[in-house]
């Protein structure tokens, strides 16, 4: 008879938001207290690679990330393996036998790889939720709306299933059902957009996202002003913003929302550092760059580590790249603090 066995191979891209997300209201269901919008990159380079693979012979799933066996009973992988077969479920119940009835009650073994350093604050949670989320549901003949599953693996990840720009809307129910990513405007909108990475160091975050969330939730007033004041308002212009292609607006919303965040990190108690004074150098830099031109021509927006992502015309790139070339000469700071930069553009999801 056939061989039941399936293998499926997909990619997913980083994405980098420019109104950050920072703050749950359930843990369990990964339920944010604000809004956020990010822009996807085009996974040519910064993606999460992920094989699933289905055989009546496996005896248990497991999960290998970059070549190394991790713990599958991890809750929020069971809760993406759980949400996908239950949705595979629902869909034969509903008469849909889907294209192979048999890997329901298969086992899955994952691989997943990143091209590019875990940890290190570049968002790599988001591409490989979006990925292994894809990937299952490709495996049980799945489609349609999935942010909703990404979303319970990393919050950030919900946005990595669109491509260009991409929200995700808060939601209202405490089910979680509206809780939804969702596209703005695709990659095509906006074409002179780029997105620098400026990698300044790619050592573990000392703080992971998660705790770090919980401990803001619990102790800052300025995230608790942020999220109900300051954030449906900035969703909006920086909605428009995009819309209008309005290079100023969009870029000093996002300056000033990686700031607030930050700002949220140091209003934490215990208080969270995620930039480093390399950080702190290319805040400056950009500011004098802008203001030399008399515009706004460079945005820098950092995640939960030191490494800075700028977003900037392509006409003004080469220009750029040579300021901080100027800025930060390799032979700087004792030769450690090294800026090595990566152009991307917004591609699809
Ligand atoms: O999805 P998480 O738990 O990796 O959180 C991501 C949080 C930030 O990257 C700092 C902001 C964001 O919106 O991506």
């Amino acid at each position: 008879s056939m061989d039941k066995s399936n293998i499926v191979t997909c990619t997913a891209p980083v994405n980098i938001a420019v109104i950050k997300y920072w703050g749950k209201r359930n843990e369990e269901l990964i339920l944010p207290i604000n809004s956020s919008l990010s822009v996807t990159l085009h996974q040519d380079q910064l993606k999460t690679t992920t094989t699933v693979a289905t055989s009546r012979s496996f005896q248990e799933d497991r999960i290998w990330l970059n070549g190394k066996e991790e713990d599958i009973n991890h809750p929020r992988i069971q809760s993406c393996l759980r949400e996908i077969r239950r949705l595979a479920r629902k869909r034969r119940s509903d008469g849909d036998p889907g294209f192979d009835l048999t890997s329901l009650s298969h086992k899955v073994h994952i691989c997943s790889v990143n091209n590019f350093p875990t940890a290190a604050g570049l968002a790599s949670s988001a591409a490989g939720f979006a990925c292994l989320v894809y990937t299952l549901a490709q495996v049980f003949g799945i489609e349609g709306e999935l942010s909703g599953i990404a979303r319970q693996g990393s919050g950030s990840a919900c946005r990595s299933m669109y491509g260009g720009f991409v929200q995700w809307i808060m939601g209202q129910k405490d089910d979680g059902k509206d809780s939804l990513a969702q596209q703005v405007e695709p990659e095509t909108h906006w074409p002179e957009l780029r997105i620098l990475v400026l990698v300044a160091s790619a050592e573990r975050k000392p703080i992971g996202s998660t705790s770090g969330m919980q401990t803001s939730v619990q102790t800052s007033c300025l995230l608790k002003h942020r999220a109900e004041s300051v954030v449906p308002g900035r969703m909006v212009e920086m909605t428009e913003a995009v819309q209008r292609k309005d290079f100023a607006a969009f870029a000093e919303l996002t300056m000033k929302d990686s700031n607030q965040f930050h700002a949220t990190c140091l209003d934490t108690y215990p208080p969270i550092f995620y930039l480093n004074n390399v950080s702190q150098q290319v805040i400056s830099l950009v500011h004098r760059y802008n203001r030399h031109h008399g515009e706004t021509r460079a945005a820098y927006t950092f995640d939960a580590g030191p490494n800075a992502v700028i977003f900037i015309l392509q006409q003004h790139v080469p220009e750029f790249v040579q300021a901080v070339q100027h800025f930060f000469p390799p032979e700087s700071n004792g030769g450690h603090d090294m800026i090595s930069c990566f152009v991307f553009k917004a591609g699809p999801g």
